[in-house]
């Protein structure tokens, strides 16, 4: 096989921060394990928006299609906040989503042991927890139409912002979660408001058809969003694979981060349909922001992004063994007692930095030969 392709668009904010960290991952493969990358990198976000003026220039577009992977920081950043909303760094993440036709976001909240008492809930809540939120990425009320900002009749400004699924969107998303329920409980809930939305109620039964026809052996369940989200509060572990739609899962998944101790620990996946290699189109990222609040400040928790390349290596690269290694490896340095910032208790203690946990991991990959 040729040198799997690999294209790093680290971003702003600390997206550069912890990507730094990844690539000191990516090398320690290249050089130990024998598994090497090609790999090259582009600008997105505001820092496409400095030197092209749009927040994702086609070339990097080109560029990110014909990769067999795109390793991705973060986008946005207040220094963009006032900028016309079609250049926005958001929008440069928005269009690779859409135009890779990235339709399954695959996030994990795993909760380490080493993490459990970390929780703002309680330890036997979250101990052990290991749930997947499937999200829908490439439609619905991000991308239904219309949309816009304008003057209404009665010559008041008016948002609008539309949710629209078809049964085919639906279908696809449905399939990539229950096929990922067979490997794992087994069990899939999903999660609408056919209560007050008519895209809920079609929701609802196009899931239970893909469930009946094609996957009568996975338990599934339904529930309301807003009900989803306080069941993963009060008892998580109820749950194997979530599946939702765009912005309930944007949602639920920042609720889920937090049960695995911070934002700066769950990895994402997002997928599309499988090519002709058999593989699919893909991009990681973690699901945390550009964190203005840290940048540049050495603090940024890089587990996300590393985690991130492991699913990269799961999911893109047939290497589950080795995934399995990048994961081992973040447990030890968390068993260990290592902490950046953000997993720091109220108390305090001595955080160590997004570098020094970058090595920390590398130091456990080197311990794992
Ligand atoms: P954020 O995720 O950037 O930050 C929320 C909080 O979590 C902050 O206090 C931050 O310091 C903390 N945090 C996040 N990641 C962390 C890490 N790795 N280590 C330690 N602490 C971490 O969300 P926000 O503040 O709402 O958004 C900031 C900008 O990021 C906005 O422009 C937003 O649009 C953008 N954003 C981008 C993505 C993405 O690129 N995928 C995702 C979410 C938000
Ligand atoms: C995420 C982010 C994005 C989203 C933004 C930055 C476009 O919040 O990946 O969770 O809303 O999908
Ligand atoms: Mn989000």
């Amino acid at each position: 096989m040729s040198t799997p392709s690999l294209l790093i668009l680290a971003g702003d904010g600390i997206g550069p921060e912890v990507m730094t960290e990844v690539r000191k991952i990516i090398d320690w493969f290249g050089a130990k394990r024998d598994l090497a990358f090609d790999v090259s990198e582009d600008l997105v976000g505001g820092a496409a928006y400095d030197v092209h003026g749009v927040p994702l220039a086609d070339e990097t577009m080109a560029k990110a299609q014909e990769v067999d992977a795109v390793l991705l920081g973060a986008v946005g950043g207040p220094k963009y906040d006032d900028l016309d909303f079609s250049v926005k760094p958001e929008r440069g993440l928005l269009r690779l989503r859409k135009e890779m036709d990235l339709f399954s976001n695959l996030r994990p909240a795993q909760c380490f042991d080493a993490l459990a008492d970390f929780s703002s809930l309680k330890k036997d809540v979250v101990a052990g927890l290991d749930i997947m939120i499937v999200r829908e990425l490439t439609s619905g009320i991000y991308f239904g139409e219309p949309r816009g900002i304008s003057v209404n009749a009665n010559g008041e400004r008016e948002g609008v912002n539309t949710q629209r699924y078809t049964e085919s969107e639906i279908a696809r998303v449905a399939r990539s979660a229950f096929e990922l329920a067979k490997r794992r409980g087994n069990k899939v809930c999903s999660m609408e408001k056919a209560n007050v939305m008519e895209s809920g109620i079609l929701w609802r039964e196009v899931v239970q058809k893909v469930h009946d026809e094609e996957y009568p052996d996975v338990e599934l369940s339904h529930m309301y969003a807003d009900a989803g989200g306080m069941q993963l509060c009060r008892w998580p572990k109820q749950f194997d694979v979530i599946v939702t739609d765009n912005l309930f899962g944007d949602l639920l998944s920042d609720v889920a981060a937090m049960l695995t101790g911070s934002l700066g620990m769950l990895p994402s996946a997002s997928l599309g349909a499988p090519m002709e290699n058999g593989r699919p189109k893909a991009l990681y990222e973690p699901v945390h922001g550009s964190a203005p609040d840290i940048a540049g400040q050495g603090k940024a928790n890089p587990i996300a992004c590393i985690l991130s390349f492991a699913m990269a290596l799961r999911y893109s690269f047939d290497q589950g063994a080795e995934a399995d290694r990048l994961e081992k490896a973040v447990e030890k340095v968390l068993a260990d007692g290592l902490r950046t910032a953000d997993l720091m208790g109220p108390e305090g203690g001595s955080p160590v930095s997004t570098s020094a946990m970058g090595d920390a991991i590398v130091a456990a990959l080197d311990a794992s030969l």
